[in-house]
């Protein structure tokens, strides 16, 4: 089944999403800043085609099943994932990173994992669509992992939405 395909990949994706944000943290910690820039460059390779399908095709296809409020909410956790890769960016650039600067990093670290998990969760309604449209999906996945932009180029290239900052 076409939702099978679609739920592994899409678990897989969230699994290195979450593991590198949760790498992210121990690098903040114990102030590895080679290990900080390349782990932000690494989440923004993985999301920024990940967030472009969800949001060019997934999250619209689950409108007819949630309804338009859940699903600007989930539009609303990617504005401020993207708020707050910025952030974590200016953070990876100080001189030195202060207790505050830690503290502060990893609060806004932890404030994106609820998204990863609830985004899984969205494989359980993804079984519900007709198969063309996860076909579609899976092709608009192929296409944004071909264009290869990342989180931030996608974001100032060719999303529409603001980015809001984040807690
Ligand atoms: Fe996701
Ligand atoms: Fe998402």
């Amino acid at each position: 089944m076409l939702a099978d395909q679609f739920s592994q990949t899409f678990r897989n994706e969230h699994r290195q999403i979450r593991d590198a944000l949760l790498e992210l943290i121990g690098a903040f910690q114990e102030r590895d800043k080679p290990r900080i820039k390349s782990l932000l460059d690494r989440i923004a390779t993985y999301t920024g085609p990940h967030f472009r399908y969800e949001e060019e095709a997934l999250y619209p296809a689950l409108v007819e099943i949630f309804g338009p409020e859940y699903i600007e909410e989930l539009l609303g956790d990617h504005d401020r994932a993207i708020g707050t890769a910025k952030r974590l960016l200016q953070l990876a650039e100080k001189e030195s990173l202060s207790d505050e600067d830690i503290a502060e990093a990893t609060k806004l670290i932890r404030s994106i994992l609820p998204h990863v998990s609830d985004c899984d969760g969205l494989s359980i309604m993804v079984e519900r669509l007709p198969e063309e449209k996860v076909e579609q999906i899976l092709q608009r996945r192929d296409q944004s992992l071909r264009a290869g932009l990342n989180l931030l180029q996608w974001a100032e290239q060719i999303r529409k939405r603001p980015t809001t900052a984040s807690a």
